[in-house]
């Protein structure tokens, strides 16, 4: 062994005694005379100090050393003096006098400093060295606070009777809505693998054969734009359970959730338990979210009733075919001009034609819009909002997606304006109730808002046949602080119900047969009732860690644009390669 102890574990109990410590150096400082290093390794640092009176030998080779060479001491550990104590470290009571120093070796100085918790800028340099990147501590916190979730979901599962099941990577296309990532055969030219955008359909397929509680900690992969809390490679806790319905898996996630919370931030206040629970419709209808932030109030008046008959053609055109949505901002009279351009351009970005205000100032109220207000539309509109001096409400009016949603991002920036997004709260919810299917505007069809897998309630199955929108889904997602951090539904278990679904989706029946045959098939063999869940870890260790994306939680992620810049993946494939794979690559001109 090269060293008897880690950076972490000495402390004023061991002065006296030789220890030997391996690690890199964090930084030295020459004192003239002595010579002091930070030793790091993975648990912590410690000083290590030369002293040329004590061991003229290892003196030189302090001499030598630079950051991040890699080192053996071998040494007393010795009380600090007075004053030089760092309360920072597990081990800043005390330093180790060298007799012995070994560069086991070199380094090339790093392109970005190491020793800070700041933020580097250049995420690519980042992302090139990663492993540079992961000595720092911050993200050797999150590697920690990643290893500690999992291993505490892993225990939980299998406290409760789940068994932890291996799916395949190399599979056939499984929809959940994003582009898949293809893989040619080699040995069946003009044929593709395609890595599972997740395991959704292996997991109720280990129900068909009776595995009855699923759980892995699943590698899923979508070729899909990215932001900040998307990778193309992510992680989910995938859950599967049979004969249960909504409550079951719900209360089994939500008791794992709390306890979870409670073991690895312990800091974080629970906003409230048990987790509130709210259908899409109100969801989207009070925050203009489908994964609301109920860290903050702000919640909209709706004002469609006011404006039936309105001399405002907008507002009376929305109340007819739409909504008119009120967002009430206390003290938002305070925002300069150009932040409620900002809010209005805003609302643009998410498809709003515009956003009517009105601030009421010494008074008064004012707005572009009042001129086309009656009298008893304002009053309707002050006794609806309650606004007053120095507040402002905005409108939004539109068909209801459109009209909820854009208004949702404007509370979002209020919220974050106004500082209501406590850092120190968690806030959970559910949203239940989806619609089962949305309106592809660019495929111009129907398409699963989920996935095709999800049951329908019960009593919505009538509208099946003519108002498929209207029609919702027994899914459920799990929401925090304004981040989707898993979704799930109740499964179809019937072949007769599942080609139903395919058949609304405009999947031929050949079509279906060639792409899901295996699940049409395995649910003429008695599949049980069964449902799950999956949650993206990495958001939910991204918000555990306090990070801005899910990169920071990734030891080795991709960057925006879906490469690995410390392998340098994708890369070109030699022809030969190319060849095996019975494949032609078209020059891009
Ligand atoms: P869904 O597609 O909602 O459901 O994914 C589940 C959760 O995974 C996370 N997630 C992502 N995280 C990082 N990068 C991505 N690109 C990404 N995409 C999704 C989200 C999301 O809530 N098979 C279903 C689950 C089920 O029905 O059981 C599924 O995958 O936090
Ligand atoms: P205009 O008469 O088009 O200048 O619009 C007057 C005000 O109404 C402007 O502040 C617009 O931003 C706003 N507005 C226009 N369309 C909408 C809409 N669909 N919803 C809310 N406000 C709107």
């Amino acid at each position: 062994m090269y060293r008897t102890h880690t950076c972490n574990d000495l402390s004023a109990s061991q002065i006296g005694k030789t220890v030997m410590l391996a690690g890199w150096v964090r930084s030295r400082r020459d004192h003239g005379g002595m010579i002091f290093i930070d030793l790091r390794d993975r648990y912590g640092i410690t000083q290590v100090v030369s002293d040329p009176q004590n061991a003229s030998e290892s003196h030189t080779v302090f001499e030598q050393v630079r950051s991040e060479y890699v080192i053996q001491v071998e040494g007393v550990v010795r009380a600090r003096p007075e004053g030089m104590k760092n309360s920072n470290h597990a081990s800043g009571e005390i330093e180790v006098l060298a007799n012995k120093v070994t560069i086991l070796n070199e380094a090339k100085t790093p392109p970005f400093p190491l020793d800070t918790d700041e933020a580097i800028t250049n995420e690519e340099l980042r992302l090139k060295y990663r492993y540079l990147d992961l000595r720092r501590d911050r993200m050797k916190r999150n590697v920690v606070m990643r290893h500690n979730v999992i291993k505490y979901i892993r225990d939980y599962m299998s406290d409760d009777g789940f068994l932890e099941i291996e799916t395949p990577i190399l599979i056939k296309g499984t929809p959940e809505g994003s582009r898949e990532y293809v893989v040619p055969s080699r040995l069946h030219p003009g044929t593709f693998y395609v890595l599972p955008q997740s395991p959704q359909q292996l997991k109720q397929l280990s129900m068909v054969a009776g595995l009855d509680k699923y759980f892995q900690i699943a590698r899923c992969f979508r070729d899909e734009d990215q932001r900040g809390d998307r990778q193309p490679e992510f992680t989910q806790l995938d859950v599967e359970m049979s004969f249960v319905d909504e409550e079951d898996v719900m209360s089994l996630n939500e008791g794992l959730m709390i306890k979870l919370c409670e073991a690895m931030v312990p800091h974080k206040k629970l906003l409230s338990k048990p987790f509130p629970r709210m259908t899409w419709h109100h969801a989207m209808s009070t925050y203009g979210s489908d994964k609301p932030d109920i860290r903050f109030g702000m919640e909209f008046i709706d004002g469609t009733e006011i404006f039936k008959n309105s001399g405002f053609k907008v507002f009376a055109q929305a109340s007819e075919k739409g909504v008119v949505k009120m967002l009430h901002v206390t003290g938002g009279a305070v925002f300069p001009r150009s932040k409620i351009d900002e809010m209005e351009a805003l609302a643009k970005v998410y498809g709003a034609k515009g956003l009517a205000y009105i601030v009421a100032q010494n008074g008064e109220l004012k707005s572009p819009i009042l001129k086309f207000l009656t009298e008893g539309e304002i009053a309707a509109i002050k006794e609806k909002t309650g606004i007053k001096d120095g507040d402002v409400v905005f409108f939004a009016a539109d068909e209801f997606v459109t009209a909820c949603t854009s208004l949702g991002h404007v509370r979002l920036a209020c919220g974050d304006y106004f500082k209501l997004r406590d850092q120190n709260v968690f806030a959970f919810l559910w949203v239940t109730d989806f619609p089962m299917f949305e309106w592809s505007k660019e495929d111009n069809c129907l398409s699963a808002a989920h996935h095709p897998f999800c049951s329908i309630k019960i009593e919505d199955l009538p509208l099946l046949e003519k108002e498929p929108l209207k029609a919702r889904a027994k899914a459920y997602d799990f929401v925090l602080n304004g981040c989707e951090v898993g979704g799930g539904s109740i499964r179809i278990h019937k072949r007769e119900v599942q080609s139903k679904i395919f058949d609304i989706l405009g999947i031929s029946e050949e079509d279906a047969q060639r792409r899901f045959g295996h699940m049409l098939e395995a649910f003429t063999y008695g599949a049980p009732p069964h449902g799950g869940i999956a949650w993206g870890l990495d958001r939910l260790v991204m918000i555990f860690c306090d990070e801005p994306n899910i990169r920071e939680v990734i030891v080795f992620p991709k960057d925006q644009k879906a490469r690995d810049l410390m392998l340098d993946a994708p890369s070109v494939m030699p022809e030969k390669q190319i060849r095996e794979l019975h494949i032609k690559v078209v020059e891009q001109k």
